[in-house]
């Protein structure tokens, strides 16, 4: 699984994905205790909004939602009903609007 910086418009925010768990290993909660510690990480480090283009009845139980239509946008032609959000601080998808793009100040250097 990977968490990528971006920024959407001005705001600071993550990129989740791929996230994949090996065909064997699937429907023990790895897939959701994965996505909660990276929750937990990101939290800690002081980041408010995780977006991701998924599944909705996958992610939706994990604490994502849809992104309101043309609220945000991917710079490649990517189904709106796709776009998910989660909010790591109450409200702080709220004004949130804009291109999402990488955030190369906040991408480590190789
Ligand atoms: C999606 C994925 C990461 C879930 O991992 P996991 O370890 O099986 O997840 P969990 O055990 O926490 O949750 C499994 C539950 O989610 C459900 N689920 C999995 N994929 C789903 C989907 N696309 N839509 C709806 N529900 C889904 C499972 O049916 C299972 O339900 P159950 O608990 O009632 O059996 C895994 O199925 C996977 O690697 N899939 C292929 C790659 C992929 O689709 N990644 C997501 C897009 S980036």
């Amino acid at each position: 699984m990977r968490l990528t910086p971006i920024c959407i418009g001005d705001t600071p925010a993550l990129l989740l994905g791929p996230l994949t768990v090996e065909p064997p290993f699937r429907s023990r909660g790895i897939g959701k205790a994965l996505i909660e510690r990276a929750f937990k990480d990101a939290t800690a480090k002081g980041h408010k909004l995780v977006v991701l283009v998924g599944d909705e009845p996958f992610y939706g139980k994990i604490g994502f939602k849809r992104v309101p239509k043309g609220q945000m946008k991917m710079p490649g032609p990517v189904d709106p009903a796709r776009l998910l959000v989660a909010e790591l601080a109450p409200g702080a998808a709220e004004g949130v609007k804009g291109l999402i793009r990488p955030d190369w100040e906040a991408v480590p250097s190789p």
